[in-house]
């Protein structure tokens, strides 16, 4: 069984890996901007794709990941795992409609909810506890998930009509603009960049190239929050103007 992923900040890697493996614990894990995924795709008939949504849908990078290497799907049976922080209406669906296109068989979706990545709003921000609770909960229902997938009854979380429309009502209608297009209103507070690096090297979309000023945002952020939450300096912010906590999964597993 092949995982292929896309992870901001480590939520969605880590459901993607304790999925999989338990289904298979032979199985391969790869984030969708590694190298050699095409051939990964080629060589498995079972796929579990998953990825973050933002705003009720496909962060960018996946959005091209998924039009770039559609005609790979054929025929393939792939799963959909969708991780929130909150509620996506029809977070797998937004996929699997994708990939029908394409002529993959959809055996199922699971939605999971998981702690805010958003560092810079403090929407929906909770205590450690609680966010440790969220972690627990998460892991119970991948097992049970794995169970069901192995009893050969996948879950179908986001899959059916009606999260579509709940998809579509709740946030898609009134946020699709926000992931169109990749983002350009990523900023860096220079008073507090220490020019360390961190995030030249984390982008996932290479957007941070390093300059004797520190790094230069090129206008292509997938929004993945990860080098916001990085940040030594607390300097980078998005949606937000000022880092609120930064968040670290690893300090919420047991
Ligand atoms: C730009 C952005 C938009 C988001 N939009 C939603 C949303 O619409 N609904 C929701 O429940 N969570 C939303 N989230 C929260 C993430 O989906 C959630 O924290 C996810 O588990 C992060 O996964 P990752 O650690 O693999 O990046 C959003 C996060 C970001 C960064
Ligand atoms: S991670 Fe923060 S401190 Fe380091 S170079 Fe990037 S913006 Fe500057
Ligand atoms: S600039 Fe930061 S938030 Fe944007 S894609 Fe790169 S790491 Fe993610």
């Amino acid at each position: 069984m092949l995982g292929l992923y896309f992870s901001g900040t480590g939520n969605t890697k880590y459901c993607t890996e304790r999925f999989v493996h338990r289904l298979d614990s032979a199985g391969t894990c790869l984030a969708m901007e590694s190298i050699g995924t095409a051939a990964a795709i080629l060589s498995h008939e079972d796929i579990v794709l998953a990825y973050p949504v933002y705003f009720s849908n496909l962060p960018k990078l996946v959005q091209d990941f998924l039009r770039e290497n559609g005609p790979l799907f054929a025929r393939k049976r792939v799963f959909i795992l969708a991780t929130m922080g909150l509620f996506s209406g029809d977070g797998a669906g937004c996929a699997a409609r994708l990939l029908k296109q394409y002529g993959a068989v959809i055996t199922g979706g699971l939605h999971v909810q998981m702690p805010d990545s958003i560092a810079d709003e403090k929407a929906l921000k909770r205590n450690r506890e609680q966010e440790m609770q969220l972690v627990r909960k998460a892991g119970e229902k991948l097992d049970a998930a794995a169970r069901q997938f192995a009893a050969g009854k996948p879950p179908q979380d986001g899959l059916g009509a009606a999260s579509h429309t709940a998809g579509l009502l709740g946030q898609r209608l009134w946020f699709s603009q926000k992931t169109r297009d990749y983002s350009s209103q990523l900023k860096i507070d220079r008073a507090k960049c220490v020019n360390c690096g961190l995030c030249t090297s984390l982008c996932p979309m290479s957007n941070l190239p390093a300059t004797p000023e520190g790094p230069h945002p090129m206008g292509r952020c997938t929004m993945c929050y990860r080098c916001i939450n990085s940040c030594p300096g607390q300097a980078i912010t998005l949606l937000g103007k000022q880092v609120v906590r930064q968040y670290s999964l690893t300090d919420l597993l047991p």
